[in-house]
């Protein structure tokens, strides 16, 4: 099947299998008014619901006399399971709008991190929408008419496309592995079990916010990695950065990917197997916290300062609270974490991904 349904309870591209590509894009809204928000959106769900079905965009040829309603790059082509994500940001809930008590108690702007080198340019928005798909150009496509009917109510405030390998590089879809070479998503919890999607990624009814039932917490991460300085370090000082073996993706001292960590495994000097700042051993924990990761690895070209590649990691996770599993994790990584001698975070941002809708409604419908 090369479409993924836009209607359902939750929102496509939060639990759905990552496809191959990403465009991402962070808005701000100049309307003054939560009126042309709605409208907005109600357009975007109409748009968006023909672009999953790979449909074009309105009636595009019926007026010679008007620009198209539909941009044309993706006509014909496959929709590529492209999925569409939309989510409101914790400055949507400032004095603008009158919204100021809607805003989920615990949804706020991030904490600073120790070891963040954030940049204004990559950070915040008042919205996002994510676009997956298996192909680059209906996903570009998606982003590009989104922006266009949002002319006059929301501006584009940052953007990030991502990739990685494809399913015709990999048809038996191992691990994908990130930039610096290591399998990447191993330990993520089971996407296809809804008892344990409802404990860690969907907000519920008891969460106090009934606008977010069924909806999810996203946190974008835009990790540079120093890519050059990676390449010269040893093979055995990346694996204990990692914790794992770079070859099979197994935890140190396993042999499989899918063992489970032992954490309190030592060596014949007494020292742990997997090192206790190693970025597994510090994101664990002790596992009680978990997390949707559903990151890409990205490359924009090179850093005109330096000469070096601007590439890393797009990271992005889905959460039901950020303050119970975000910010903690994130915190013990950004004080010890060995891996932030090679990556530095760059941009960040935290939305509020509504819950689904069904046909003749609009993503949104809750709030606005
Ligand atoms: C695990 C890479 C940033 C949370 C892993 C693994 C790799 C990895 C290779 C082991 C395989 C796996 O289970 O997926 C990276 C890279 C990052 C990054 C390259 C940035 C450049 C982050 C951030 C967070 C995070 C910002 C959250 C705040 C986790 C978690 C695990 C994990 C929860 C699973 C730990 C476990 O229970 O075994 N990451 N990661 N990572 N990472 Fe990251």
């Amino acid at each position: 099947p090369d479409s993924i349904p836009f209607y359902g309870a939750h929102q496509a591209g939060i639990i759905t299998p990552s496809q191959n590509f990403i465009c991402f894009a962070a808005f701000d809204v100049i309307a003054d008014n939560v009126s042309d928000i709605r409208k907005m959106f109600q357009k975007w769900t109409t748009a968006s619901a023909s672009i999953a079905s790979g449909s074009l965009i309105g009636n595009v040829n019926d007026n010679p006399n008007l620009p198209p309603s539909d941009t044309g790059e993706a006509a014909e082509l496959s929709p590529s399971r492209c999925t569409i994500t939309f989510g409101v940001g914790p400055s949507l809930f400032d004095a603008r709008f009158g919204l100021q008590n809607k805003r989920p108690p615990s949804f706020q702007e991030l904490p600073l991190f120790k070891a963040d080198s954030l940049e204004p340019e990559w950070c915040g928005g008042d919205l996002c929408v994510q676009v997956c798909a298996d192909d680059l150009q209906v996903a570009f496509h998606a982003i590009r008419n989104l922006a266009r009917i949002a002319r006059g109510t929301a501006v584009l405030r940052w953007t990030q496309e991502g990739f990685q390998r494809s399913a015709q590089a990999d048809p038996k879809s191992a691990t994908p592995r990130n930039l610096l070479g290591f399998k990447d998503g191993t330990a993520n919890p089971d996407a296809t079990d809804s008892t344990l999607m409802n404990e860690v990624v969907w907000s519920q009814s008891i969460d106090g916010t009934s606008w977010m039932t069924g909806g999810s917490y996203m946190a974008v991460r835009r990790v540079r990695m120093r890519i050059e300085v990676w390449d010269r370090s040893t093979l055995s000082d990346q694996e204990n950065t990692f914790g794992r073996h770079r070859h099979t993706g197994a935890p140190l001292g396993s042999k499989d990917e899918f063992d489970t960590l032992k954490l309190d495994e030592v060596d014949s000097k007494g020292q742990p197997v997997i090192p206790t700042n190693s970025h597994v051993a510090l994101a664990h924990g002790d596992g009680s916290i978990q997390m949707l990761r559903r990151s890409y690895s990205y490359s924009s070209g090179m850093d005109l300062k330096t000469g070096q590649l601007d590439a890393g990691l797009l990271f992005i996770s889905f959460q039901r609270d950020l303050q119970k599993q975000f910010i903690p994790i994130q915190q013990r990584l950004a004080n010890n974490d060995l891996l932030n001698e090679y990556a530095v975070h760059k941009g960040s941002a935290v939305f509020a991904c509504f819950p689904g809708t069904t046909e003749g409604g609009f993503i949104g419908e809750t709030l606005f």
